[in-house]
């Protein structure tokens, strides 16, 4: 035995002494550490090499997650936890930073993440070390969806103990925000199901009518008259309800491609108002228009601009019907130095729109009154259309409105830029 174990283990001999006699605060790990290398001084010199090896695991498990893993995790796009088998956080990425208030390496895990079924899967995958997804849903502050995936990481030349009985050395949390996924499955599956009733409707009046024009009817002249009157506006519903359907589903394709042609917008207005102009007649309504002198010309589709003021006067016109005027106005404001926008407003003076249906206007068949909108041959999709071919256009639309008062509804459209306008050719001046 060389002089250098006596030394060592005279100084555990003392430090243990001075815990006994004096009361001496002792340091757990200062301790731990006096032991382990004095009791490693007698460990026979054979099995220098596994000693070694072992400092060296455990030097590793407690240095981990070493920087690839640190980079591998920062790379992930979402909310990522890297935690110990007893459940402490031990690295987390940026996205769990931002996602979840206070979260901190060295905290136990379940401070951040609350949900029980995600904790309970978590102990399940540190105590038999098989991976696991879950999802779950959390009602507060609103309904969100997420789902985790929850894996065992073994170190490289993982304790013989822990690998026998399948014990991971560390935990890794994955969780992935669903709500958008879930919310976009639940509008299509809405979708279908409000389209597939606004067929039914008039498809089981069709052939309530055929059936009765076969039967009693056969041979009553003028009750086949009124009959195929019917019938023909049903097919008509029928028509605009697969029309506008089929112009959404065009305009969403396109939706992220900006248009590239320019337009004149003042044009567009006094088009559509034309061709509105018997309906605002059969109504008693007078449509007012105040658009400046020049040309508005910004980047747009001219179809899908006049859609938007057509249904949006056509609105104005069917609901608003008793305030006698709609007005159509068009002007400049600018938002900041660089950018302007042109703001198309349609005012009504009717009834108005309670506020709890404003932010729902323009969701697929929507409507304040389904009774009212179909007696006025609506399909609820005309604001749906407009929201959209708008998106395409980057523009926006405010709708204010107070019961009684009337609504206004407000287009904001991008000015055109000098950069959009096309070139004029050096010899454009003719005579
Ligand atoms: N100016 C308005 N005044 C009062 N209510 C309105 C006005 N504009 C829209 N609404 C309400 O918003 C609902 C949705 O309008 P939207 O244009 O999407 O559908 P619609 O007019 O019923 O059918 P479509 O436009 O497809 O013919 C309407 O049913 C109506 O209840
Ligand atoms: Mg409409």
């Amino acid at each position: 035995m060389g002089e250098a174990r006596w030394v060592l283990l005279t100084a555990l001999a003392a430090a243990i002494a001075a815990v006994v006699a004096f009361q001496v605060p002792f340091l757990p790990a200062a301790g731990a550490m006096l032991g382990v290398t004095a009791v490693a001084a007698f460990v026979p010199r054979r099995s220098a090499s596994r000693r070694v090896r072992l400092s060296t695991q455990r030097e590793m498990r407690r240095m981990w997650p070493g920087t690839g893993m640190k980079m591998t995790v920062d790379a992930l796009p979402t909310p990522c936890f890297v935690a110990d088998g007893r459940g402490i956080t031990r690295y987390v990425n940026a996205q769990a930073l931002a996602a979840y208030d206070g979260v901190k390496p060295g905290d136990p895990l379940s401070f951040s993440l609350r949900a029980p079924s995600l904790l309970e899967a978590f102990d399940r995958v540190c105590s038999t070390g098989d991976a696991e997804r879950i999802s779950w849903i959390e009602k507060v502050p609103t309904e969100t969806w997420h789902e985790a995936h929850i894996a065992p990481i073994y170190m490289p030349g993982s304790n013989a103990q822990n690998r026998s009985h399948n014990l991971p050395d560390f935990i890794l949390v994955v969780i992935q925000d669903l709500t958008e996924n879930r919310r976009l499955e639940r509008m299509r599956t809405d979708f279908v199901a409000n389209a597939s009733h606004e067929l039914r409707t008039p498809l089981a009046s069709l052939t309530g009518f055929i059936e009765t024009l076969q039967g009693p009817a056969r041979n009553d002249p003028e009750a086949q008259d009124r009959f195929l009157s019917i019938m023909l506006d049903q097919a008509e519903r029928m028509r605009r309800l697969i029309d506008d359907i089929l112009s959404l589903s065009r305009i969403e394709l396109k939706a992220h491609v900006r248009p590239a042609s320019v337009v004149d917008l003042s044009e567009i207005i006094r088009h559509t108002s034309d061709a509105l102009s018997p309906l605002a007649k059969d109504l008693g309504v007078e449509i007012r228009i105040d658009l400046p002198e020049t040309a508005v010309r910004l980047k747009g589709d001219r179809d899908e601009l006049i859609q938007v003021v057509e249904n949006l006067v056509e609105n104005a016109l069917k609901y608003g019907s008793i305030g006698n005027y709609v007005d159509v106005g068009l002007s400049a404001h600018p938002e900041d130095q660089d950018l302007a926008y042109w703001i198309l407003s349609v005012r009504d003076y009717g009834e108005g729109i309670p506020s709890e249906h404003l932010p729902r206007l323009t969701e697929r068949f929507y409507r304040v009154d389904v009774d009212s909108s179909r007696a006025l041959k609506g399909t609820g999709l005309g604001l749906a259309i407009v929201k959209h071919i708008l998106t395409r256009h980057r523009a926006r639309l405010e709708i204010e409105s107070e019961p009684g008062e009337g609504a206004t509804f407000k287009v904001w459209l991008p000015a055109l830029e000098k950069s959009d306008e096309p070139e004029q050719p050096a010899t454009a001046q003719q005579d």
